[in-house]
């Protein structure tokens, strides 16, 4: 396999991964590159019973890629930080456990994810739930807060990975607990580490999966020139066919209709 440096700007990767995220908040239903919603998540392993007991709004939005609760195994009046709170679901998942005398605190970057979270906290009264706004290489939380951390589908997306990961160990208490599902590739990806990237390291997911329809798009193109070329091909054969063997071989369609037609 070879491997390719891609030269990429985490600052437009940023943009086009909070503008996926606006579309996820506010038009679940859209068309996206990933599941969402109520059948994945119970496939992942949600329980019914706690999807009952949350906003269906923000199962709809949910994009994460696992579960991790039974990993995490949150206690009753405990501190949770989800990075990467998306439209919330996660978070309502982890008030239920952590009950009224625990807290819940959704770090996201995405405004319109983190507006639609807070609108459906206010409105269903999960009241030992909050969101602030940051990113999750830098979330604006005092060291020590947590004694969990989670995180569903989101340190793919992040340029500089091992930022997340010390990140989370600040946040955590000692002895904190830290779970989370993500996306990893088995194999060498071409990674976008060169001048351009800042030396950060790692791709997202975002910028593989922009390649590989790319990709695919040129797959296509190359399908569908293949088989124009067929066809005039066959059109071809079938001309030299019927002017050697001369006007006795008649092109099957004019047969079919002539027996047809009686
Ligand atoms: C795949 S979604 C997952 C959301 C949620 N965990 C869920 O399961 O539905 C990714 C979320 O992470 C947020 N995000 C991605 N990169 C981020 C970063 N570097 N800092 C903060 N939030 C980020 C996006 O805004 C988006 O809401």
């Amino acid at each position: 396999m070879t491997a390719t440096n891609v030269a990429f700007d985490p600052k437009e990767l940023e943009a086009k991964v909070k503008a996926m995220y606006r579309s996820v908040a506010e038009d679940p239903h859209g068309e996206f590159h990933f599941e969402m919603g109520r059948a994945l998540a119970e496939r992942l392993g949600y329980s019914p019973a706690d999807l009952d007991r949350i906003p269906a709004e923000a199962i709809e939005s949910f994009a994460g890629v696992g579960y991790y609760f039974h990993l995490a195994a949150i206690e009753p009046n405990e501190t949770v930080v989800d990075l990467g709170s998306g439209s919330g679901m996660d978070t309502f998942i982890a008030a239920l456990k952590v009950g009224p005398g625990g807290k819940v605190i959704g770090v996201d970057m995405t405004d319109e994810q983190r507006a639609k979270a807070e609108r459906l906290r206010d409105r269903d009264g999960f009241r030992n739930v909050s969101y602030v706004k940051g990113y999750i290489e830098e979330a604006p939380l005092p060291d020590g807060v947590a004694d969990v951390v989670i995180s569903n589908g989101v340190i793919n997306l992040a340029t500089d990975k091992g930022k997340v990961f010390r990140e989370a160990a600040r946040l955590l208490k000692s002895g904190g607990r830290f779970a989370i599902s993500d996306i990893v590739t088995a194999s060498p990806a071409d990674r976008g580490d060169g001048p351009a990237a800042g030396g950060a390291g790692g791709q997202s997911a975002v910028s593989v999966h922009l390649r590989q329809r790319e990709r695919r798009r040129h797959e296509i193109r190359r399908e569908e020139h293949l088989a124009a070329r067929r066809q005039t091909l066959t059109r071809c054969a079938r001309l030299h066919q019927s002017s050697v063997h001369g006007p006795k071989t008649a092109p099957p369609a004019r047969r079919r209709v002539s027996r047809e037609m009686g």
